[in-house]
């Protein structure tokens, strides 16, 4: 038996939801390159494409809007657990627990995408709640009249945000929705293949991304940036990092041997907020990073990744380092239910095998005879 560590290059499933050619660094969804979808789309029309496979015509729109708009307030159970949960506990902690409390109470049959819409609709929520009661804050209810992108951010700032802040919060989202067979996916069609319930396997997939090795990169590039402090250190700082064997956070990927698309568009974003915030030169340091670490670490294929200014995005949109992954989630929901009701259309257990290396025929010995 082929023993595959990290079951790296190893398919476990046929897939017509995401694309990526990390050689030449493009990245689809559906079929529609992600920079069209960054440029012309909104979270609601590329959830709706993700969801079903196509781009919805007007009344698709508008009805898919609705749902989502609907489903976000959360139930009053979930709201006192946030307000008696610790203050200092991991966002991450947080959003596992209160998305398995409302799969307990949801006992309904209703189709998969409905259940998909509702924990997508509510995700901002859980995070948002958390967020200000942590900080002391009231709780600001999610406003219907409002974008998907522009509520979250609404819910976390308790006053509307503006046109700029609105739109790159919509193309981050878009950004971070869906990236094939990830850890955090494959954790929720572990869970699926069983035919546990949705809600089970979105808890899995929460599971995953707390990880640090796939949620957390985000906040590891900014606090790097931070740590350098200003861009004449950016060159000596690389070469130590690399010099004493350390990596350069938000560079490198499994499967993307090229500068990651992500990570291109979401540059432009990072720069137009940091000019907007006044904060140019935490961006200046960031691209300075991304020239130098390109020209040393390039020559192994090794480039910027989306965590690499997805952190300085967040940040300038006001988000705490500690609730970057729960953004990350919030949009990875999308395609983590896509996932399941693709994989679920042609079930297999998912059931590897392990390689035995231990002893066989040991001799039992009664507990007093042992040493
Ligand atoms: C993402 C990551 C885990 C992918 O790694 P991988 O495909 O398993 O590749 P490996 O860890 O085996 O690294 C391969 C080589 O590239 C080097 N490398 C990879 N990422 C590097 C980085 N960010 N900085 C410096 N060197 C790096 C490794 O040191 C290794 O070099 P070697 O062959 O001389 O020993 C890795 O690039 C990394 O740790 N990046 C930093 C964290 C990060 O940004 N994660 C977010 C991913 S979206």
């Amino acid at each position: 038996m082929e023993l595959r560590k990290g079951l790296e290059d190893i398919a476990i499933k046929e897939t017509e939801i995401t694309y990526i050619d990390g050689v030449l660094g493009r990245l689809y969804y559906r079929g529609y390159s992600i920079y069209d979808l960054a440029e012309f789309s909104n979270f609601e029309e590329t959830a709706y494409l993700i969801w079903f496979g196509k781009l919805p015509n007007k009344k698709e729109l508008q009805e898919i809007k609705e749902a989502l708009a609907e489903e976000r307030e959360i139930p009053e159970y979930i709201t006192e657990f946030i307000k008696n949960v610790r203050k200092d506990a991991n966002p991450m902690d947080v959003l596992r627990t209160a998305v398995s409390m409302l799969g307990i109470e949801d006992r309904s049959n209703e189709e998969l995408w409905k259940k998909a819409v509702k924990l997508t609709a509510k995700i901002p929520t859980i995070i948002s709640y958390f967020d200000r009661v942590r900080k002391g804050l009231d709780i600001v209810h999610p406003d219907p009249s409002l974008s998907h992108a522009e509520n979250f951010l609404y819910m976390m700032r308790g006053e509307k945000p503006n046109p700029i802040d609105s739109r790159t919060m919509d193309v981050a989202m878009i950004l971070h929705m869906d990236h094939e067979m990830n850890a955090s996916t494959f954790a929720c069609l572990v869970v699926a293949s069983t035919l546990s319930d949705l809600y089970s396997a979105i808890t899995a997939g929460i599971s995953a991304l707390k990880g640090p090795l796939h949620g957390g990169a985000n906040a590891e590039a900014l606090k790097q940036f931070m740590e350098i402090g200003s861009k004449d250190k950016v060159e000596e700082y690389i070469l130590k990092k690399l010099e004493s064997g350390q990596r350069i956070m938000g560079f490198g990927h499994r499967i993307y041997k090229a500068y990651d698309p992500r990570a291109k568009i979401l540059k432009e974003y990072a720069r137009n907020l940091a000019k907007e915030k006044g904060k140019m030169e935490l961006f200046e340091i960031a691209e300075k990073v991304d020239e130098i670490g390109c020209k040393i670490l390039g020559k192994k294929n090794i480039y910027p990744n989306v965590d690499f200014y997805a952190g300085l995005v967040f940040y300038f949109l006001g988000f705490d380092p500690d609730l970057f992954p729960t953004v990350f989630a919030s949009s990875r929901i999308v395609g983590w239910t896509a996932h399941v009701m693709e994989y679920l259309k042609d079930n297999k257990l998912i059931r590897p095998k392990a390689i035995y290396k231990g002893e066989i025929g040991r001799k039992y010995i009664n507990i007093e005879n042992r040493e």
